[in-house]
Protein backbone atom coordinates (compact mmCIF):
# COMPACT_ATOMS: atom_id res chain seq x y z
CA UNK A 1 0.00 0.00 0.00
CA UNK A 2 1.52 3.73 -0.68
CA UNK A 3 1.72 5.86 2.03
CA UNK A 4 -0.35 9.20 0.94
CA UNK A 5 1.49 11.99 -0.03
CA UNK A 6 2.43 15.13 2.46
CA UNK A 7 0.09 17.33 2.76
CA UNK A 8 0.16 20.92 0.99
CA UNK A 9 -1.34 23.36 3.38
CA UNK A 10 -3.91 26.07 1.75
CA UNK A 11 -5.45 28.78 3.26
CA UNK A 12 -8.10 30.75 1.10
CA UNK A 13 -8.76 34.41 1.30
CA UNK A 14 -12.91 34.51 0.69
CA UNK A 15 -15.49 32.07 1.20
CA UNK A 16 -17.71 33.34 -1.41
CA UNK A 17 -18.15 32.04 -4.95
CA UNK A 18 -14.43 31.01 -5.55
CA UNK A 19 -14.25 30.17 -2.34
CA UNK A 20 -16.06 27.24 -2.30
CA UNK A 21 -15.20 26.39 -6.01
CA UNK A 22 -11.81 26.33 -5.19
CA UNK A 23 -12.09 24.13 -2.02
CA UNK A 24 -14.03 21.88 -4.07
CA UNK A 25 -11.27 21.70 -6.34
CA UNK A 26 -8.09 20.65 -3.41
CA UNK A 27 -10.99 17.85 -2.54
CA UNK A 28 -11.14 16.66 -6.49
CA UNK A 29 -7.90 16.83 -7.23
CA UNK A 30 -6.31 13.61 -5.94
CA UNK A 31 -9.54 11.94 -6.87
CA UNK A 32 -8.75 12.69 -10.44
CA UNK A 33 -4.70 12.33 -10.91
CA UNK A 34 -1.65 10.44 -8.54
CA UNK A 35 -0.26 14.08 -6.82
CA UNK A 36 3.08 14.49 -5.19
CA UNK A 37 1.29 16.28 -2.28
CA UNK A 38 -2.01 16.40 -0.67
CA UNK A 39 -4.08 19.41 -0.99
CA UNK A 40 -5.17 20.06 2.46
CA UNK A 41 -6.93 23.29 3.12
CA UNK A 42 -6.33 24.54 6.70
CA UNK A 43 -7.70 27.66 7.16
CA UNK A 44 -10.02 30.39 5.36
CA UNK A 45 -10.68 34.09 6.08
CA UNK A 46 -12.90 36.43 6.24
CA UNK A 47 -13.86 39.67 7.09
CA UNK A 48 -17.92 38.06 8.95
CA UNK A 49 -17.08 35.50 11.19
CA UNK A 50 -19.97 34.36 11.46
CA UNK A 51 -20.57 33.48 7.78
CA UNK A 52 -16.63 32.54 6.73
CA UNK A 53 -17.37 29.97 10.10
CA UNK A 54 -20.47 28.84 8.37
CA UNK A 55 -18.82 28.58 5.01
CA UNK A 56 -15.57 26.89 6.08
CA UNK A 57 -18.06 23.99 8.15
CA UNK A 58 -19.78 23.46 4.92
CA UNK A 59 -16.51 22.84 2.92
CA UNK A 60 -14.56 20.92 5.46
CA UNK A 61 -12.08 23.70 6.78
CA UNK A 62 -10.98 23.89 9.94
CA UNK A 63 -10.23 26.66 10.90
CA UNK A 64 -11.54 30.70 10.18
CA UNK A 65 -9.55 33.95 10.26
CA UNK A 66 -11.26 37.70 9.68
CA UNK A 67 -8.75 38.91 8.59
CA UNK A 68 -6.35 37.71 5.25
CA UNK A 69 -3.09 39.27 7.14
CA UNK A 70 -3.28 36.74 10.06
CA UNK A 71 -4.22 33.76 7.13
CA UNK A 72 -0.70 34.87 5.55
CA UNK A 73 1.14 34.56 8.48
CA UNK A 74 0.05 31.22 9.82
CA UNK A 75 2.77 28.51 9.92
CA UNK A 76 0.15 25.96 8.38
CA UNK A 77 -0.28 27.66 4.91
CA UNK A 78 1.96 27.07 2.10
CA UNK A 79 0.05 28.43 -0.93
CA UNK A 80 -2.39 31.53 -0.30
CA UNK A 81 -5.15 30.58 -2.68
CA UNK A 82 -6.87 34.63 -3.17
CA UNK A 83 -10.90 34.33 -3.47
CA UNK A 84 -11.54 37.86 -2.76
CA UNK A 85 -12.38 40.78 -5.15
CA UNK A 86 -10.24 42.01 -7.60
CA UNK A 87 -9.44 45.32 -6.04
CA UNK A 88 -8.07 43.21 -3.05
CA UNK A 89 -5.80 40.62 -5.18
CA UNK A 90 -2.31 42.79 -5.37
CA UNK A 91 -1.85 43.65 -2.24
CA UNK A 92 -2.76 40.66 -0.33
CA UNK A 93 -0.84 38.68 -3.16
CA UNK A 94 2.24 41.04 -2.78
CA UNK A 95 2.09 40.60 0.99
CA UNK A 96 1.94 36.39 0.84
CA UNK A 97 4.69 36.51 -1.88
CA UNK A 98 6.54 38.30 0.51
CA UNK A 99 5.95 35.93 3.27
CA UNK A 100 7.54 33.15 0.93
CA UNK A 101 3.84 31.88 0.00
CA UNK A 102 2.97 30.20 -3.23
CA UNK A 103 0.32 32.37 -4.64
CA UNK A 104 -2.50 31.20 -6.63
CA UNK A 105 -4.79 34.56 -7.73
CA UNK A 106 -8.26 34.51 -8.99
CA UNK A 107 -9.17 36.78 -12.00
CA UNK A 108 -8.74 39.39 -13.11
CA UNK A 109 -4.81 39.39 -11.24
CA UNK A 110 -5.71 42.90 -10.93
CA UNK A 111 -7.94 46.17 -11.57
CA UNK A 112 -4.84 47.83 -13.38
CA UNK A 113 -1.94 46.68 -15.22
CA UNK A 114 0.58 49.03 -12.54
CA UNK A 115 -1.07 47.10 -9.76
CA UNK A 116 -0.40 43.96 -11.91
CA UNK A 117 3.11 44.69 -12.77
CA UNK A 118 3.38 45.43 -8.92
CA UNK A 119 2.14 42.01 -8.10
CA UNK A 120 4.59 40.24 -10.83
CA UNK A 121 7.34 42.10 -9.74
CA UNK A 122 6.66 41.11 -6.01
CA UNK A 123 6.13 37.45 -6.80
CA UNK A 124 9.21 37.45 -9.15
CA UNK A 125 11.38 38.82 -6.57
CA UNK A 126 10.12 36.49 -3.81
CA UNK A 127 11.01 33.53 -6.47
CA UNK A 128 7.63 31.79 -5.18
CA UNK A 129 4.92 29.72 -7.29
CA UNK A 130 2.08 31.98 -9.22
CA UNK A 131 -0.72 31.53 -11.23
CA UNK A 132 -3.89 33.11 -12.09
CA UNK A 133 -6.88 31.60 -12.15
CA UNK A 134 -7.88 31.48 -15.40
CA UNK A 135 -10.11 28.22 -15.39
CA UNK A 136 -12.01 28.00 -18.46
CA UNK A 137 -9.02 26.99 -19.96
CA UNK A 138 -8.97 23.60 -18.33
CA UNK A 139 -12.02 22.42 -19.73
CA UNK A 140 -11.67 19.14 -21.88
CA UNK A 141 -12.97 21.18 -24.99
CA UNK A 142 -11.13 24.33 -24.38
CA UNK A 143 -7.87 22.77 -24.03
CA UNK A 144 -8.81 20.36 -26.86
CA UNK A 145 -8.89 23.52 -28.99
CA UNK A 146 -5.95 24.86 -28.59
CA UNK A 147 -4.14 21.80 -28.67
CA UNK A 148 -5.52 21.58 -32.20
CA UNK A 149 -4.85 25.43 -32.97
CA UNK A 150 -0.84 24.39 -31.58
CA UNK A 151 -1.26 21.42 -34.21
CA UNK A 152 -2.02 22.88 -37.27
CA UNK A 153 -6.08 22.09 -37.49
CA UNK A 154 -6.95 25.66 -38.72
CA UNK A 155 -3.74 26.64 -40.17
CA UNK A 156 -2.64 29.94 -39.48
CA UNK A 157 -4.75 31.41 -37.64
CA UNK A 158 -7.03 34.95 -39.41
CA UNK A 159 -9.88 35.86 -37.10
CA UNK A 160 -10.26 35.33 -33.37
CA UNK A 161 -13.89 36.28 -32.11
CA UNK A 162 -15.47 35.66 -28.76
CA UNK A 163 -18.70 37.14 -26.89
CA UNK A 164 -19.01 36.83 -23.21
CA UNK A 165 -22.98 37.56 -22.34
CA UNK A 166 -24.39 37.60 -18.71
CA UNK A 167 -27.40 39.01 -17.17
CA UNK A 168 -26.00 39.85 -13.98
CA UNK A 169 -26.49 43.44 -13.95
CA UNK A 170 -29.61 43.36 -15.76
CA UNK A 171 -32.15 44.41 -13.37
CA UNK A 172 -32.00 47.95 -12.16
CA UNK A 173 -33.48 46.49 -8.71
CA UNK A 174 -30.05 44.59 -8.59
CA UNK A 175 -28.45 46.28 -5.09
CA UNK A 176 -25.16 48.19 -5.02
CA UNK A 177 -22.18 46.08 -3.87
CA UNK A 178 -18.19 46.11 -4.90
CA UNK A 179 -19.11 44.69 -8.67
CA UNK A 180 -19.95 48.13 -9.33
CA UNK A 181 -17.09 49.84 -7.98
CA UNK A 182 -14.09 50.23 -10.33
CA UNK A 183 -11.46 50.42 -7.94
CA UNK A 184 -12.97 46.97 -6.27
CA UNK A 185 -14.75 44.92 -8.69
CA UNK A 186 -12.75 45.99 -12.11
CA UNK A 187 -14.99 46.76 -15.07
CA UNK A 188 -16.94 44.22 -17.13
CA UNK A 189 -13.98 44.33 -19.87
CA UNK A 190 -11.32 43.47 -16.67
CA UNK A 191 -14.03 40.80 -15.08
CA UNK A 192 -15.28 38.71 -17.87
CA UNK A 193 -13.35 40.08 -21.10
CA UNK A 194 -10.57 38.81 -18.65
CA UNK A 195 -11.24 35.31 -19.33
CA UNK A 196 -11.58 35.74 -23.26
CA UNK A 197 -8.50 38.10 -23.58
CA UNK A 198 -6.57 35.03 -21.82
CA UNK A 199 -7.91 32.53 -24.35
CA UNK A 200 -7.13 35.09 -27.10
CA UNK A 201 -3.58 35.61 -26.06
CA UNK A 202 -3.45 31.66 -25.62
CA UNK A 203 -4.40 30.89 -28.49
CA UNK A 204 -3.13 33.51 -31.39
CA UNK A 205 -0.34 35.20 -29.01
CA UNK A 206 -0.08 38.62 -28.40
CA UNK A 207 -2.20 41.49 -28.93
CA UNK A 208 -0.98 45.14 -30.39
CA UNK A 209 -3.75 47.37 -30.19
CA UNK A 210 -7.38 47.57 -29.35
CA UNK A 211 -10.30 49.67 -30.24
CA UNK A 212 -13.18 49.61 -27.72
CA UNK A 213 -16.07 51.33 -26.57
CA UNK A 214 -18.18 50.77 -23.32
CA UNK A 215 -21.36 51.46 -21.97
CA UNK A 216 -23.23 51.54 -18.04
CA UNK A 217 -26.99 51.80 -18.95
CA UNK A 218 -27.95 52.06 -15.25
CA UNK A 219 -25.92 54.87 -13.58
CA UNK A 220 -26.81 53.91 -10.06
CA UNK A 221 -28.22 51.64 -7.63
CA UNK A 222 -29.85 51.11 -4.12
CA UNK A 223 -27.05 50.94 -1.52
CA UNK A 224 -27.45 51.18 2.73
CA UNK A 225 -31.10 52.99 1.93
CA UNK A 226 -29.67 55.74 -0.84
CA UNK A 227 -28.30 55.54 -4.31
CA UNK A 228 -24.34 54.71 -4.99
CA UNK A 229 -22.68 55.46 -8.09
CA UNK A 230 -22.11 52.71 -10.78
CA UNK A 231 -18.55 53.00 -12.00
CA UNK A 232 -18.10 50.03 -14.23
CA UNK A 233 -19.65 49.92 -17.53
CA UNK A 234 -22.15 47.37 -17.98
CA UNK A 235 -20.91 46.15 -21.41
CA UNK A 236 -17.77 46.76 -23.64
CA UNK A 237 -17.11 45.86 -27.16
CA UNK A 238 -13.68 45.68 -28.72
CA UNK A 239 -11.68 45.10 -32.15
CA UNK A 240 -8.25 43.42 -32.12
CA UNK A 241 -5.36 43.49 -33.76
CA UNK A 242 -3.00 40.73 -33.35
CA UNK A 243 1.06 40.99 -33.69
CA UNK A 244 0.59 38.00 -35.81
CA UNK A 245 -1.63 39.73 -38.02
CA UNK A 246 -4.78 38.32 -37.46
CA UNK A 247 -7.69 40.06 -36.34
CA UNK A 248 -10.28 39.54 -33.75
CA UNK A 249 -13.58 40.92 -31.89
CA UNK A 250 -14.50 40.52 -28.62
CA UNK A 251 -18.12 41.67 -26.77
CA UNK A 252 -18.72 41.37 -23.39
CA UNK A 253 -22.23 42.43 -21.28
CA UNK A 254 -23.40 41.90 -17.87
CA UNK A 255 -26.58 43.64 -19.32
CA UNK A 256 -27.88 41.14 -21.33
CA UNK A 257 -31.30 39.34 -20.47
CA UNK A 258 -31.73 35.71 -20.28
CA UNK A 259 -28.03 34.97 -21.02
CA UNK A 260 -26.52 33.57 -17.81
CA UNK A 261 -23.40 32.62 -18.89
CA UNK A 262 -23.37 32.41 -22.46
CA UNK A 263 -19.79 32.72 -23.84
CA UNK A 264 -18.23 31.64 -27.29
CA UNK A 265 -14.61 31.57 -28.60
CA UNK A 266 -14.47 31.17 -32.47
CA UNK A 267 -10.91 30.81 -34.40
CA UNK A 268 -11.05 30.80 -37.95
CA UNK A 269 -7.97 30.39 -39.78
CA UNK A 270 -6.31 29.71 -43.30
CA UNK A 271 -7.26 26.22 -43.21
CA UNK A 272 -10.15 25.57 -40.50
CA UNK A 273 -13.00 26.86 -38.16
CA UNK A 274 -13.09 26.02 -34.51
CA UNK A 275 -16.15 26.93 -32.69
CA UNK A 276 -17.01 26.39 -28.86
CA UNK A 277 -19.80 27.63 -26.66
CA UNK A 278 -19.87 27.22 -23.63
CA UNK A 279 -24.12 26.06 -22.79
CA UNK A 280 -22.16 22.84 -24.50
CA UNK A 281 -19.37 22.95 -22.93
CA UNK A 282 -18.57 19.21 -24.06
CA UNK A 283 -18.67 20.21 -27.29
CA UNK A 284 -16.35 21.61 -29.59
CA UNK A 285 -17.36 22.17 -33.38
CA UNK A 286 -14.76 22.21 -36.57
CA UNK A 287 -14.59 22.02 -39.93
CA UNK A 288 -11.79 22.07 -42.49
CA UNK A 289 -10.86 23.41 -45.37
CA UNK A 290 -9.82 19.91 -46.89
CA UNK A 291 -12.72 18.05 -45.53
CA UNK A 292 -14.65 15.84 -47.69
CA UNK A 293 -16.86 18.56 -49.98
CA UNK A 294 -19.98 16.37 -49.71
CA UNK A 295 -19.88 16.70 -46.51
CA UNK A 296 -19.84 20.16 -46.45
CA UNK A 297 -19.84 22.03 -42.95
CA UNK A 298 -18.80 21.62 -39.78
CA UNK A 299 -18.23 18.17 -37.30
CA UNK A 300 -19.71 18.44 -33.50
CA UNK A 301 -16.25 16.67 -32.05
CA UNK A 302 -17.51 15.35 -28.42
CA UNK A 303 -14.74 16.44 -26.39
CA UNK A 304 -15.21 13.34 -24.07
CA UNK A 305 -12.80 10.75 -25.24
CA UNK A 306 -9.64 9.56 -23.52
CA UNK A 307 -7.62 10.97 -26.20
CA UNK A 308 -8.66 14.27 -25.21
CA UNK A 309 -7.34 16.52 -22.76
CA UNK A 310 -7.93 15.92 -19.22
CA UNK A 311 -11.15 13.43 -20.46
CA UNK A 312 -9.32 10.40 -19.45
CA UNK A 313 -9.26 11.50 -15.74
CA UNK A 314 -13.12 11.74 -15.37
CA UNK A 315 -16.48 10.06 -16.12
CA UNK A 316 -16.90 7.25 -18.93
CA UNK A 317 -17.44 8.76 -22.67
CA UNK A 318 -20.48 10.28 -23.00
CA UNK A 319 -21.31 11.61 -18.94
CA UNK A 320 -19.72 15.00 -19.89
CA UNK A 321 -17.87 17.14 -17.39
CA UNK A 322 -19.05 20.93 -16.00
CA UNK A 323 -17.88 24.25 -14.23
CA UNK A 324 -16.85 22.33 -11.29
CA UNK A 325 -14.70 20.28 -13.28
CA UNK A 326 -12.08 23.34 -14.15
CA UNK A 327 -11.49 24.17 -10.73
CA UNK A 328 -10.51 20.70 -10.07
CA UNK A 329 -8.61 20.20 -12.78
CA UNK A 330 -7.07 23.61 -11.70
CA UNK A 331 -5.73 22.10 -8.60
CA UNK A 332 -4.59 19.08 -10.21
CA UNK A 333 -2.18 20.94 -13.20
CA UNK A 334 -0.84 23.21 -10.42
CA UNK A 335 0.36 20.70 -8.01
CA UNK A 336 0.99 17.85 -10.66
CA UNK A 337 4.29 18.98 -10.47
CA UNK A 338 5.02 20.49 -7.04
CA UNK A 339 7.81 21.93 -5.95
CA UNK A 340 9.64 22.07 -9.27
CA UNK A 341 7.55 22.45 -11.82
CA UNK A 342 6.25 26.21 -12.49
CA UNK A 343 2.58 26.84 -12.73
CA UNK A 344 1.00 28.30 -15.76
CA UNK A 345 -0.94 30.50 -16.51
CA UNK A 346 1.07 32.89 -14.22
CA UNK A 347 1.38 36.31 -12.72
CA UNK A 348 3.16 37.01 -15.98
CA UNK A 349 -0.02 35.63 -17.93
CA UNK A 350 -1.95 37.80 -16.05
CA UNK A 351 -0.35 40.99 -16.07
CA UNK A 352 0.00 40.59 -19.75
CA UNK A 353 -4.35 39.87 -19.74
CA UNK A 354 -4.54 42.91 -17.70
CA UNK A 355 -2.57 45.52 -20.18
CA UNK A 356 -5.09 44.03 -22.91
CA UNK A 357 -7.77 45.36 -20.20
CA UNK A 358 -6.11 48.64 -19.66
CA UNK A 359 -5.60 49.27 -23.86
CA UNK A 360 -9.56 48.19 -23.89
CA UNK A 361 -10.63 50.74 -21.27
CA UNK A 362 -8.72 53.68 -22.55
CA UNK A 363 -9.66 53.03 -25.99
CA UNK A 364 -13.22 53.09 -24.50
CA UNK A 365 -12.78 56.58 -22.84
CA UNK A 366 -10.77 58.25 -25.37
CA UNK A 367 -12.56 56.69 -28.75
CA UNK A 368 -8.97 56.06 -30.08
CA UNK A 369 -7.14 52.64 -31.34
CA UNK A 370 -4.73 52.10 -27.93
CA UNK A 371 -1.78 49.69 -28.39
CA UNK A 372 -0.95 48.26 -25.89
CA UNK A 373 2.61 48.68 -25.99
CA UNK A 374 1.18 52.08 -24.81
CA UNK A 375 0.08 50.84 -21.16
CA UNK A 376 3.14 48.99 -20.79
CA UNK A 377 5.31 52.42 -21.65
CA UNK A 378 2.70 53.75 -18.85
CA UNK A 379 3.70 51.91 -15.95
CA UNK A 380 7.30 52.02 -16.57
N1 LIG B 1 -12.90 31.94 -12.44
C1 LIG B 1 -14.22 32.08 -12.35
O1 LIG B 1 -14.99 31.33 -12.96
C2 LIG B 1 -14.78 33.15 -11.46
C3 LIG B 1 -16.16 33.22 -11.20
C4 LIG B 1 -16.62 34.18 -10.33
C5 LIG B 1 -15.74 35.08 -9.74
N2 LIG B 1 -14.41 35.00 -10.04
C6 LIG B 1 -13.45 35.93 -9.41
O2 LIG B 1 -13.24 35.50 -8.07
C7 LIG B 1 -13.08 36.61 -7.19
C8 LIG B 1 -14.12 36.54 -6.09
O3 LIG B 1 -15.40 36.49 -6.69
P1 LIG B 1 -16.65 35.74 -5.99
O4 LIG B 1 -17.66 35.55 -7.04
O5 LIG B 1 -16.16 34.56 -5.23
O6 LIG B 1 -17.14 36.88 -4.99
P2 LIG B 1 -18.08 36.72 -3.71
O7 LIG B 1 -18.72 38.05 -3.52
O8 LIG B 1 -18.92 35.49 -3.81
O9 LIG B 1 -17.02 36.47 -2.55
C9 LIG B 1 -16.06 37.46 -2.27
C10 LIG B 1 -15.35 37.15 -0.97
O10 LIG B 1 -14.43 38.23 -0.69
C11 LIG B 1 -14.77 38.85 0.55
N3 LIG B 1 -14.52 40.29 0.45
C12 LIG B 1 -15.33 41.21 -0.11
N4 LIG B 1 -14.76 42.44 -0.04
C13 LIG B 1 -13.55 42.27 0.57
C14 LIG B 1 -12.50 43.14 0.96
N5 LIG B 1 -12.57 44.46 0.72
N6 LIG B 1 -11.43 42.62 1.57
C15 LIG B 1 -11.34 41.29 1.82
N7 LIG B 1 -12.32 40.41 1.49
C16 LIG B 1 -13.41 40.90 0.89
C17 LIG B 1 -16.22 38.50 0.79
O11 LIG B 1 -16.54 38.56 2.15
C18 LIG B 1 -16.28 37.08 0.22
O12 LIG B 1 -15.75 36.16 1.15
C19 LIG B 1 -13.18 37.85 -8.08
O13 LIG B 1 -11.90 38.25 -8.45
C20 LIG B 1 -13.95 37.37 -9.30
O14 LIG B 1 -13.64 38.09 -10.48
C21 LIG B 1 -13.91 34.06 -10.86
Amino acid sequence: MSATPPPLRIGIAGYGVMGKAHSYGYRVAPLLRRLPVTPVVTVMSGRDAGAVAAAARAYGIPETVTDWRELISRDDVDVVDICTPPGTHAQIATQAAAAGKAVLCEKPLAVTYAEAAGALDAVTRAGVHNAVGFNYRRLPAIALMRRMIDQGAVGQVRLWRATWLSDEFADPATGWDWRFDRAMGGTTIADLGSHLIDMALWMAGPVDSVCAQAATFIGERAFEGGMAPVTVDDAASALLRFESGARGTMEVARTAVRRPCDFTVEVNGSQGTLVFSYARLNELWYGGADDDIRLYGMRRIRAEHPSHPYAAQWWPIGQGVGYGSSFANQAADLLEGWPDAPWRPDFADGAAVQAVCDAMESSAASGRWVSVSEVLASTL
